[in-house]
């Protein structure tokens, strides 16, 4: 794999960005460290104190003071607002990014591809393609972390965690989990393999097919009874997925993942207006890999004719 190396890599479009920020940051603070120890000694010997001299008395210098309060205050705003530009970016997946579903568990990483092909401390993904991670725990508290991407993303128990980018860097690159969980925690790594989109096409075609999460969250959808209700006493989910709808409380609710997931979990929550909260909770009863599946169906229900009762 790659060699010991001071800096890590670049291969994501936000890796630059963080890394033109963090240089800067350095030189900033290189330029006024130095300022300021060649001026202590300057003044060390300038203002030393002499013999039989009546203190100096401290002028006051309005022009001064001002300069050296508004020049670091003009700096930390530029610091404040490059850090915000590069955080949003982080933060605000683009609509055509590709969703996989990642969840920590002691002690592995565990991968799925929206076209169904599973991965364990492993990530294939194509160069170019903008990569939408929705990131979930099992059990405790892990990091996804990948720093030739410069990105890092805490795995929360109970709830979805979103972060994405975009590789533009051909390799493969470490992965670490960078939270401490457990005895096991540093054996949590792997690595995230950076393909020509032909190669990556191939990748996905070249493995034995596999039931994609939409069809499995299908039949979960079946099994767990959830098609008893849905369309009829309770909300359909055709198309759903991206729409905004009123609670009975009259706040407006964008369904996304975090949504589905309460719903699911902590079925009154939030309920849709003109419903009962009758739905029971599904908390322990499914998986969080059982949970993405669900989402995955649900996200696929674009079409609202696609709903159809299967037995
Ligand atoms: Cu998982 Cu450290």
């Amino acid at each position: 794999m790659n060699d010991f190396r001071l800096f890590p890599q670049r291969a994501s479009t936000a890796s630059h960005q963080v890394d033109s920020l963090y240089i800067f940051l350095c030189t900033v603070t290189a330029f006024f460290t130095l300022l300021i120890f060649a001026l202590i000694v300057y003044f060390a010997f300038k203002y030393r104190r002499k013999n039989a001299v009546a203190p100096l008395p401290v002028p006051t210098n309005y022009r001064l003071e001002l300069l050296w309060t508004i020049i670091p205050l003009l700096i930390a705003m530029v610091i404040f607002f490059w850090g915000a530009r590069v955080f949003v970016y982080i933060y605000r997946p683009p609509r055509d990014a590709l969703d996989i579903h990642v969840i920590g568990k002691q002690w592995m990483w565990k991968l799925q591809h929206p076209a169904g092909r599973r991965e364990i401390n492993e990530l294939h993904v194509p160069i170019g393609q903008p990569v939408r991670l929705i990131v979930a725990s099992q059990d405790v508290i892990h990091s996804f972390y990948v720093p030739a991407f410069r990105i890092k993303q805490d795995a929360i128990p109970g709830r979805y965690a979103i972060i994405w980018f975009e590789a533009d860097r051909v390799g493969e690159y470490h992965l670490f989990c960078a939270e401490y969980c457990g005895t096991e925690h540093s054996k949590m790594i792997g690595r995230v393999v950076v393909m020509e989109p032909q190669k990556y096409q191939e990748w996905l075609a070249g493995t034995p097919a596999e039931e994609s999460p939409a069809a499995s969250g299908q039949k979960l959808f079946s099994s767990l009874g959830c098609i008893a209700c849905h369309g009829e006493k309770a909300p359909s989910m055709a198309g759903i997925f991206g729409q905004r709808h009123r609670m009975s409380d009259d706040t407006v609710v964008q369904v996304d993942e975090h949504y589905l997931r309460e719903s699911i979990l902590d079925s009154t929550a939030r309920v849709v207006a003109g419903y009962q909260p009758i739905m029971p909770s599904f908390r322990g009863r499914v998986t969080e890999e059982q949970l993405s599946e669900l989402i995955a169906y649900i996200k696929s229900l674009r079409d609202p004719t696609s709903l159809k009762k299967t037995d």
